[in-house]
């Protein structure tokens, strides 16, 4: 396109330090808040934040998520939690299953509370505890009630709320929860088996909690992730652990319509670096798997596998936004780069191409890059990789408003970069 930028004269070079970035929109991310806010009430929501907020960036989504109305974070290492600490988050962290015994200590110190489902992880952590002389440690008993991934069998449940209670006051006990299997699959039979087998955990573990002498109101029920938050009301309880539809993705096709009111908080964007034109017949990408049936113009995009733009993007069919239009990628994608046949479009080097969100009127989101990968969004933000800077963008309540570019995504994973915190001109 005519008047793009140049490498000097474009802010975004200086901020991702490569022509290729991640926008996280805050914005996004504070409207999905209210929108599960409102789907769970009179439940809470808490925010999973694991795995650097699924990509977007655990600092900066934690931030944001306590300020629209989340009451509490989840992460799955102890050093995740850490994080947030470091950041100065005071706000309930919950780590979602059990860590290795030589973490307790780290995860005692952080303030961290637990998810326990073995008697004896119950029983390392008092010791722990008791030996830090900290504050008594929040617990929450995790039951497996059909899953069969973490949490302790209904029939067991009893002895680790045993092992909690008779170690008082190390250990408080916070929580009872489980998770389901097929919570986006809503007319699947297994969610109401799940919920019944829970519903008649917790009313055991109520009545030992009284006969112990504790009040059962304190006790926090959990057991709707997003998918849960969405359609299964009576997975709603005490609060909602929600990742996946803070950062605006469905959970999957089954709820796509309760998840509609979403909007996705990222924005995969890189520059074209090279511009060719090539003849008929030409062979493009490594095993020349491509073969271009008219002369045709091929752009660069340095973007690749590693940076988590999967290999097979480039044969199942995947596309990219260039100038408001869908171009497809030709060949595979080598590791840092692909390709995309433009047509008869007008593009030059340095223009903006889009590999996930919103150019003009057209939209590409993880979810159909997980219907071209067999795969699901969850794995697409997961996997845009570190060397891809995330860039904060803040939209307001009106989803295609100019954005105004605040600095890099704190705590993301390049946040070692000399470019942090930058204030940046914007629109992008
Ligand atoms: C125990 C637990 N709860 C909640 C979540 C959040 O799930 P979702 O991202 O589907 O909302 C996860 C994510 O994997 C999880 O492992």
């Amino acid at each position: 396109m005519s008047g793009h930028p140049t490498p000097t004269d474009d802010p975004m070079v200086d901020v991702a330090g490569r022509w290729a970035w991640a926008e996280v929109d805050l914005g996004a991310v504070a409207w999905n808040v209210d929108v599960l806010r409102r789907a769970a009430a009179p439940a809470e929501v808490w925010a999973v934040v694991k795995a650097d907020g699924y990509g977007h960036g655990a600092v900066a989504v934690a931030r944001t998520v306590l300020d629209a109305g989340a009451t509490g974070l989840c992460v799955a290492l102890v050093q995740e939690g850490e994080e947030l600490r470091r950041a100065g988050i005071d706000a309930p962290v919950l780590v979602l299953s059990e860590q290795p015994e030589h973490q307790l200590e780290r995860s005692v110190a952080a303030a961290l509370e637990h998810t326990v489902y073995r008697s004896e992880t119950v029983v390392r952590l008092a010791e722990t505890a008791t030996a830090a002389g900290s504050e008594p440690v929040g617990v929450h008993v995790k039951v497996d009630t059909g899953m069969q991934r973490v949490g302790a069998d209904p029939g067991e449940v009893l002895d680790v709320v045993d092992a909690v209670l008779a170690a008082r006051p190390s250990l408080r006990l916070a929580g009872l929860c489980t998770h389901l299997a097929v919570a986006d699959e809503p007319d699947h039979p297994m969610n109401r088996v799940q919920l019944d087998r829970f519903a008649a955990v917790v009313e055991r573990v109520t009545a030992r909690l009284v006969a112990a002498g504790e009040d059962p109101s304190t006790l926090r029920v959990h057991a709707a992730n997003s998918a849960g938050a969405l359609a299964h009301p009576g997975a709603r309880r005490s609060f909602v652990r929600a990742g996946i539809a803070v950062y605006g993705i469905s959970p999957g096709a089954g709820v796509d319509q309760l998840a509609a009111e979403l909007r996705p908080a990222m924005r995969l964007v890189a520059r074209v670096t090279l511009v060719k034109r090539v003849r008929a017949g030409t062979g493009v990408s490594y095993g020349l798997r491509h073969t271009f049936e008219r002369d045709t113009t091929v752009a660069t995009i340095p973007l690749g596998y590693a940076d988590g733009v999967p290999r097979r993007l480039g044969t199942t069919g995947g596309e990219v936004l260039v100038g408001g239009r869908r171009c497809p990628i030709v060949g595979v994608v080598t590791m840092d780069q692909l390709m995309v046949d433009v047509g008869g479009l007008p593009v030059g080097v340095g223009d903006e191409v889009v590999l996930l969100g919103r150019q003009g009127d057209e939209e590409i989101r993880a979810e159909e890059w997980a219907a071209r990968l067999d795969t699901i969004g969850y794995e697409v933000v997961c996997g845009i990789g570190p060397r891809v800077e995330r860039v904060v963008a803040r939209s307001g309540p009106d989803p295609l408003a100019t954005r105004s570019l605040r600095g890099r995504a704190e705590g993301s994973a390049a946040s070692t970069s000399d470019t942090a915190g930058r204030a940046m001109p914007g629109p992008a």
